[in-house]
């Protein structure tokens, strides 16, 4: 990573009146939470989508499907927001006005102390009943191993509860997209962090602020589409790269 390029992103967050925060799975790499296309570790690189993260297949087999959310909130419960997380906080609050919107389900946005994050992509934390819709709540302690668990009953239909994110072939929560959509055409610099940007629509949301004349700044250790609308490309991880760009501004 370039110290002009550092010193350019410090500049552009210095200067800036509304900034949105826009995140993905590399944000959490780095408290341990394994991203979804990275080879060999990431979650679709070891487990089938097609079984996993979408309403047939939550239909066909409920309980692999929520025993393997379960894990995965266990997995989260076990790790700590890292340095990137508490940096992109800390932007935050020294912001005019500033909205994180990311795609990642967990709650280390929270944790590091964000206000209210928009979460694109539903919440593993947010279960609710796959026929009503009611929200439900789960005992703590979810198991620490990958395996087939019984979905619980919802309380007042007695349906299977569902996990709470946003699958494949599903709609996006319409407030928080539109929200989001809201915040990136109006803000005057964008910080995209740790996302491939292939996945639609919420990939649309860092080329809204370069449509509408805003400046991007990209943190992430590879090349990705949005390479092409960044003002400012930082090459290298989310924990290294942001406590640094907190330190320059
Ligand atoms: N710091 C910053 N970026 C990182 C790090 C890190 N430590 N480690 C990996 N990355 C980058 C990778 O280079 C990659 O570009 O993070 C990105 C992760 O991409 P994906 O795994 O595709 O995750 P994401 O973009 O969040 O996926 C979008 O796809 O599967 C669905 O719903 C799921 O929200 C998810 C959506």
């Amino acid at each position: 990573m370039r110290d002009t390029d550092l010193r350019e992103a410090a500049d552009l967050i210095d200067r800036a009146g509304r900034i949105v925060i826009f995140t993905g799975a590399g944000v959490s790499a780095e408290s341990g939470i394994p991203t979804f296309r990275d080879a060999p570790s990431g979650l679709w690189e070891q487990f089938d989508p097609r079984r996993l993260a979408t309403p047939e297949a939550f239909g066909d087999d409920p309980a692999l499907v929520w025993g393997w959310y379960e894990w995965r909130r266990a997995a989260v419960q076990q790790v700590e927001p890292n340095p990137g997380h508490r940096a992109l906080a800390a932007i935050e609050q020294r912001a005019p006005e500033c909205v994180v919107v990311t795609q990642n389900v967990d709650d280390l946005h929270e944790r590091a102390g964000s206000k209210e994050p928009i979460h694109l992509h539903g919440s593993l934390f947010a279960p609710r009943c796959s026929a009503c819709g009611r929200p439900a709540t789960v005992a703590n302690g979810a198991p620490a191993v990958e395996g087939r668990v019984p979905p619980p009953p919802c309380d007042h239909c007695g349906a299977p509860i569902r996990p709470g994110v946003v699958w494949f072939g599903e709609a996006l929560p319409v407030d928080a997209f539109e929200a989001a959509v809201a915040a990136a055409a109006n803000c005057d610099l964008l910080i995209t962090v740790g996302t491939s940007a292939v996945v639609f629509p919420a990939a649309e949301i860092p080329q809204v602020t370069a449509r509408m004349g805003g400046a991007v700044i990209q943190v992430n250790p590879e090349p990705t589409p949005l390479d092409a609308v960044a003002r400012v490309n930082l090459h290298g991880t989310a924990a290294e790269v942001l406590p640094a760009l907190v330190e320059a501004v």
